[in-house]
């Protein structure tokens, strides 16, 4: 797939990285300078290159939202028209100094991103999980046991190209519904980054849910 990062941050530059690694066509944009998105381009090896978030969107089958919330505008306006375009959003809607929420309970990031490119198909993806985990969940993505990652979203061929970048990177990918439960999944990230941040294992922390059936 060609996938287009908008925000190659600590989100954006590891998960594209990682989707180069396992093949897939790369454009890393949106970073506060060109050498960084070129150097994150060679070292990923596989098929990446730096661009714009215009050059990130315009043949893109998917386009992974990285940003911190205040910078949505910025990057969508710079990516041009997203009709029809699949956003996979792991951006949580937190506030200037990150220590909450701006929208929740009866609405969440996700929703509102899909309000402001209503012709897109907005999925909420790998927000739930801390950066600091997705390589080591990459490297052991050949054992039985993968940790679950929560996705939801409106459009099911959306929701079916999001599952195949889950299962690459090493998740176990969880259908929560439709795009609305992103108001229960954006909050859940709060008590992850507290284990993952505040805890004291190191934030290295994925999840998995476990059904006990008889
Ligand atoms: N980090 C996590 O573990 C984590 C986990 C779950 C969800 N999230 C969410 O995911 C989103 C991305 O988080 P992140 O930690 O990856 O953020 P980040 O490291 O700050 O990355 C954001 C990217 O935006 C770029 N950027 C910021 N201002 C810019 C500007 N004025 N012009 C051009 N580029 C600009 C940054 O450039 P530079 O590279 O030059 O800094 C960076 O590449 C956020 O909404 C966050 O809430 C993060």
């Amino acid at each position: 797939m060609r996938i287009g990062i908008l925000g190659s941050g600590l989100m954006g530059a590891k998960l594209g990285t990682i989707w180069a690694r396992a093949g897939h066509d790369l454009v890393f944009s949106y970073a506060r300078s060109e050498q960084k998105l070129q150097k994150l381009a060679r070292d990923a090896k596989g098929k990446a290159r730096a661009g714009t978030p215009r050059e990130a969107a315009q043949d893109a089958d998917a386009l992974l939202l990285a940003v911190h919330w205040s910078r949505v505008d910025d990057v969508l306006q710079q990516a041009g028209d997203l009709s029809g375009k699949v956003i996979v959003t792991c951006s949580l809607p937190m506030n200037a100094d990150d220590t909450g929420l701006v929208i929740a309970h009866s609405s969440s990031g996700a929703e509102e991103l899909a309000t402001r490119v209503p012709k897109a198909r907005v999925v909420s993806a790998f927000g739930t999980v801390p950066s600091e985990v997705l390589f080591g969940v990459f490297e052991a993505r050949r054992k039985a046991r993968r940790p679950s990652l929560v996705y939801c979203g409106d459009d099911s061929r959306s929701k079916k190209v999001a599952a195949g970048l889950i299962r690459d990177v090493g998740f176990d990918p969880v259908d929560a519904g439709p795009l609305r439960i992103a108001r229960y999944t954006e909050p859940f990230t709060l008590l992850i980054a507290q284990l993952a941040y505040e805890g004291d294992g190191g934030p290295e922390l994925a999840y998995r849910f476990e059904r006990f059936v008889k």
